[in-house]
């Protein structure tokens, strides 16, 4: 299979947003709904494997209505962060996970392996034509979408036989304005999100279409996010729908969920994970029930809970309800360990705390 590796064709925008324009759009981004001047794209054909890798306007895509992904999903996405760091070079935060994550979700979507080289470069090439975009506001972050799809013309249900890489970028705020609040969750009484043999562990669109009836329901009964529990015992605690989980106990130490499947690998529960360990607390990767978070959180055994993804970093949560009502965690605001960790990944992130593991990678 021949791979294209970069330089990547660059095709400027012919007509970027102007800078007063941008800088206006850039004061208060929210969270992907503003868009930079290019995308990458990259074709990929069993035939002539990747092909014609470059850097071009971000526009809309013409697409064929018999294009296999409209049809079947064969869809799968990446989300990781640029930062700015403190002496002003641009970083990302450890981009090889997030390619070795997009492999592991092709290989089960039985899509092309895009090589690690190619998604890194692709990504630092998007960041380095659009660090303009880069919003100087606290907590901003240029938020990177790679994402591929079947775009082979073609009604049959296998592998399509061609593909579209692309990578689109977007300047974010803090996910939440004034810290992290601390959110209510719904535990998912009728749906679960992934079972033994699924696709759990894949970071695909279809996992998300499935959560947002149950998403919506929680909203509008006025919870924040839900959380899942195991499809086969509806025991366990899984994740939520974009965020992996922690327990913190009242000896210190922390728990979460083992990966087996079901579980997406988050890069931020790698992080914690050894960011605690690198402090000298106790991390467990084992399983932990429903009726037990309950109980502990209602003794005092169980201190804290936190979510923790890409897009909030580290987000504290207050309390948890099931079929038998709610429960509270801790005070039901941000825990101390909670915010510890936090900031100390926030500040690795930023280049303001020692990166013993090379996790930040610099652009320049
Ligand atoms: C289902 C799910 N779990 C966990 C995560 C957290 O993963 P990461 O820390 O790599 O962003 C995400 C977000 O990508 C997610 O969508």
């Amino acid at each position: 299979m021949n791979v294209a590796l970069p330089p990547f064709d660059f095709e400027p925008n012919q007509s970027p947003v102007t800078p007063d324009a941008r800088d206006a759009l850039l004061k208060d981004p929210g969270f992907g709904r503003v868009f930079t001047d290019h995308m990458v794209m990259i074709r990929y054909s069993d035939a002539r494997g990747w092909y014609d890798a470059k850097i071009t306007a971000r526009g809309p895509l013409l697409l064929d209505p018999a294009s296999a992904v409209l049809h079947y999903a064969q869809e799968i996405f990446e989300g990781l962060k640029a930062y700015r760091l403190a002496d002003g070079t641009m970083a990302l935060f450890r981009p090889d996970a997030n390619a070795r994550r997009f492999r592991a979700s092709a290989q089960r979507m039985a899509m092309p392996e895009l090589p690690d080289d190619l998604f890194i470069q692709s990504v630092k090439a998007l960041v380095a034509t659009d660090r303009d975009w880069f919003p100087a506001i606290e907590g901003g972050s240029l938020y990177l979408r790679p994402f591929m799809f079947a775009s082979e013309v073609f009604l049959g249900v296998k592998p399509s036989a061609e593909y579209l890489y692309l990578v689109i970028a977007s300047p974010v705020g803090n996910y939440f304005k004034s810290g992290a609040p601390a959110v209510s969750l719904l535990v998912s009484q009728d749906y679960t999100r992934a079972a033994l043999g699924g696709t759990g562990a894949a970071k695909c669109g279809g996992n998300y279409a499935t959560s947002l009836v149950v998403q919506a329901e929680a909203i509008r009964l006025g919870y924040d996010q839900v959380v899942y529990l195991d499809a086969v015992e509806r025991r366990w605690v899984e994740e939520l729908g974009g965020m992996n989980v922690f327990f913190v106990f009242d000896d210190g130490s922390i728990q979460t969920p083992p990966l087996g499947g079901t579980i997406l690998p988050g890069v931020t529960r790698d992080s914690l994970m050894t960011i605690a360990r690198s402090e000298g607390l106790t991390v467990s990767e084992a399983p932990y029930a429903i009726d037990q978070w309950r109980a502990d959180a209602l003794s005092g055994r169980l201190v804290e809970s936190f979510a923790c993804g890409t897009a909030a970093v580290v987000t504290p949560i207050g309390s948890v309800t099931d079929a038998h009502g709610r429960f509270t965690i801790g005070a039901g605001g941000p825990g101390q360990l909670t915010g510890r960790l936090r900031e100390r990944l926030v500040a690795i992130q930023r280049g303001l705390a020692p990166d013993p593991d090379n996790w930040v990678v610099r652009l320049d």
